[in-house]
């Protein structure tokens, strides 16, 4: 018996050992992921946004020679090629209208839209505002800086959100049931339609908002990657990561984030950890 029991824990401790070895990546749902490093070299990314009918992802990050500037750029996501995108003036946020295959691209003077023959942008007209944000979910919408205001982008005009007039915003989102969420610096809040009325969700310093193709919202903060889960009312913390700038969700479901320097794409191995952190989980 005593035997019997040692070889258990001894079998245990070996299964334990070669388990934790593996599980040496980020761990999301209990599956070990490996970096995939798609660029390097690239000052604070920020803003992403994939265009999923051509694998492209779009982004902004710092440049600093002589002057620091907002430069707009984006990776093909198939062959890793790395363009800038000219004629932007302080290219910042990035947004994709999925159904009519149009990138845009908010500069400190209004909106631009991307043209795929020439890979430059076009002014549009509408706006001149300082634009910090976008996110496109059946219409346009925006977030100008450094007043924080909520617009929507709709037939060349753009009007402030009427359910946001009385508050400061500087990402905003939508999902598919048109639930408003919105981030400032009090922390994340949704705007529910069908209550017209304001909850919070928490505490969080949101650096960027994005969903998923079918239009599931996820938000990253400086220390990690975060999961709206509507159907359950919660908000599930997929990963820690330190120096977090940004993420977007591929068309497969894997999850692309910005680090400081680099774009990194989370790959999902074989391997299952149940060495997880305990998921953070608040209700709303
Ligand atoms: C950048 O540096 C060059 C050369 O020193 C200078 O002529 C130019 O005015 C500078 N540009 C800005 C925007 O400061
Ligand atoms: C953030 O939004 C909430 C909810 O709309 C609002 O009560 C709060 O005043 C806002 N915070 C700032 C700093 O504007």
């Amino acid at each position: 018996m005593k035997l019997l029991v040692l070889l258990v824990v001894l079998a245990y401790s070996v299964t334990a050992r070669i388990i934790d070895e593996k599980c040496d990546g980020i761990i999301v749902h209990n599956i070990n992921h490996i970096k995939e490093v798609l660029k390097d070299n690239i000052d604070s990314p920020y803003q992403l946004a994939i265009d999923y009918d051509t694998n492209m992802l779009f982004f902004s990050y710092s440049s600093y020679d002589n002057v620091s500037k907002f430069i707009s750029a984006y990776i093909n996501l198939k062959t890793n090629e790395f363009q800038i995108i000219d004629g932007v003036n302080g290219g910042f946020a990035n947004g994709v209208d999925g159904r009519s295959n149009t990138v845009y691209i908010g500069g400190n003077d209004g909106l631009y839209k991307f043209d795929f023959e020439s890979k430059r942008a076009q002014h549009i007209d509408g706006t001149a505002h300082n634009i910090w944000q976008i996110f496109f979910k059946n219409d346009l919408y925006y977030t100008n800086y450094p007043l924080e205001n909520v617009y929507v982008y709709k037939d060349g005009k753009s009007q402030r959100v009427p359910e946001l007039l009385q508050t400061k915003a500087m990402l905003v989102a939508i999902d598919n049931n048109d639930n408003i969420y919105y981030s400032n610096s009090s922390g994340l809040f949704v705007h529910k339609k069908a209550k017209n009325y304001v909850t919070f969700l928490g505490d969080y310093n949101l650096n960027g908002i994005t969903s998923d193709i079918t239009g599931n919202l996820f938000f990253s903060t400086p220390d990690g990657i975060y999961f709206i889960d509507d159907k359950s009312k919660k908000i599930e913390k997929l990963a820690t990561i330190p120096n977090i700038y940004g993420m977007a969700v591929e068309s497969d479901g894997n999850i692309i984030y910005a680090s400081q320097d680099s774009l990194v794409r989370l790959k999902p191995t074989k391997t299952h950890c149940f060495v997880n952190e305990k998921p953070e989980v608040e209700v709303f």
